[in-house]
């Protein structure tokens, strides 16, 4: 098992335009045009030849809904502007070779015959993993034999920010081979459809050839989420609903604060959370906890403090992101609406902290520091333990609520955090040129 996201890796991997004003440090997303040119100069460069085509998928933010997608419940991510861009040509035979900015003085290259469950004896690791992956996932799936191809990756996702930049490269990598391998799971009626079958095998790469299992959130946000929507995502049986999200109308913006914590889901905590909630399930006699109708009975019958506080989060926060669904259909994020919104954003940090224990100091003080400067809301966001953290905030306080995260930062000593605006951009696609 390999850990791909390394604090070194993180600082030299974005490769989006990052603006230092004020000494602030925002991460401005490539335009398709600048993430297309980069990645089509980098496979000139390195394969002596013009790529066929160039793909592109999402990081994304998940609003609220947070562990609860392996457990069965409801989660309610957006699409980063932030992408990952492949430019690729397929080959004759079955030979994949892969080249990033940051390995452009090496070519990755696997053979799709030996790529196994969690790689080849360690032979494929690292980013490499999360691309192969959806080819042996595809041919697991029954779209095989493919062909092998070349690639050049290129992406703006900040790494290891809890932003899902292995979702990305995962989606990115399974719309370019759909469109090269003629599978025609995209377009038309049964567009979604299509995608959903995507997202199982961008998953399966990340849960079986990276060795991080997760729940299926990162990749339903970078291929299923849909320009100015939210996304309803009901991990009961990956049914889908588009929530129009325009924080903007409302004068609002979501800040995203990537606390440079860094954070690696195929390390152990991430899975402990899980076995735990798995457990909580056997001992109650559910399939998945979303299957429980009494919460206090649930609760009553567990052993340990610790068991329950896991479940009651898990309960909780589903609850929580219901009805902060059904707040932001029933109109403008203004007034009552707006704070009662906002109060859902804070307990679910609170509960993610206290209950699930998944948050760490520096998400803790960037939550904190952004209520306390003005921020309507806070919570961290993704997998935790790291990552980022967003906050609901009036558009022309971001700067402002930045400002003050930073300055909490530095009286902490923890690295200088970075910020980017999230706002609902278009899921995984092909780059039109
Ligand atoms: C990570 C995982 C997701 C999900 C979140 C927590 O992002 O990849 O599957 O479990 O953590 O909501």
């Amino acid at each position: 098992m390999t850990t791909p996201h390394t604090p070194e890796q993180a600082d030299s991997m974005h490769e989006g335009g990052s603006a230092k004003t004020e000494d602030l440090t925002f991460n401005d997303p490539l335009t398709f045009d600048e993430g297309a040119l980069a990645a089509r100069t980098l496979f000139r460069e390195t394969f002596n030849a013009d790529a066929d085509g160039v793909w592109h998928a999402p990081g994304r933010v998940n609003i609220i809904g947070e562990h609860v997608d392996y457990n069965g419940g409801i989660c309610l991510p957006i699409a980063l502007p932030h992408r990952a861009f492949i430019a690729a040509t397929p080959r004759s035979d079955r030979h994949v070779r892969l080249v990033s900015p940051q390995t452009r003085d090496h070519i990755d290259e696997f053979d799709l015959d030996t790529v196994d469950r969690r790689g080849t004896d360690g032979e494929v690791s690292g980013w490499a993993a999360y691309l192969v992956g959806v080819a042996w996932a595809l041919e697991q799936a029954g779209f095989g034999p493919l062909r092998g191809f070349d690639a050049a990756l290129h992406s703006c996702v900040p790494l290891g920010a809890g932003l899902s930049s292995s979702a990305a490269l995962e989606c990115a990598m399974a719309v370019a081979i759909n469109d090269m391998e003629d599978l025609n799971l995209l377009g038309g009626d049964d567009d979604d459809a299509g995608r959903a079958l995507l997202v199982d095998a961008a998953r399966r790469a990340e849960n079986d050839i990276a060795g991080a299992n997760t729940g299926g959130l990162d990749q339903s946000a970078s291929m299923r989420c849909t320009k100015g929507h939210a996304l309803e995502l009901d991990c009961r049986d990956m049914s889908v609903r588009s929530i129009p999200f325009d924080l903007a109308h409302d004068h609002l913006a979501l800040l995203v604060i990537d606390t440079r914590a860094v954070h690696s889901h195929v390390t152990g905590e991430y899975a402990q959370r899980r076995q735990a909630c798995e457990e909580a399930a056997g001992i109650l006699g559910v399939d998945l906890l979303a299957d429980i109708d009494d919460e206090q009975a649930a609760l009553d019958q567990l052993p340990g403090e610790v068991m329950r506080a896991r479940v009651r989060h898990v309960l909780t926060e589903i609850d929580r992101t219901r009805t902060f669904i059904d707040e932001l259909a029933s109109g403008s994020l203004v007034g009552e609406r707006l704070d009662r919104c906002a109060a859902l954003l804070d307990a679910s940090h609170d509960s993610l902290r206290d209950d699930y224990e998944v948050t760490c100091p520096e998400l803790d003080v960037a939550v904190d520091a952004a209520r306390a400067s003005g921020a309507h809301g806070a919570r961290m966001t993704g997998g935790g333990f790291g990552g980022s953290a967003i906050a609901l905030v009036d558009e022309s306080a971001a700067r402002d609520v930045a400002r003050a995260v930073a300055d909490a930062f530095a009286e902490h000593g923890f690295e200088a955090p970075q910020f980017l605006i999230a706002t609902p951009e278009e899921p995984a696609g092909k780059v039109a040129e």
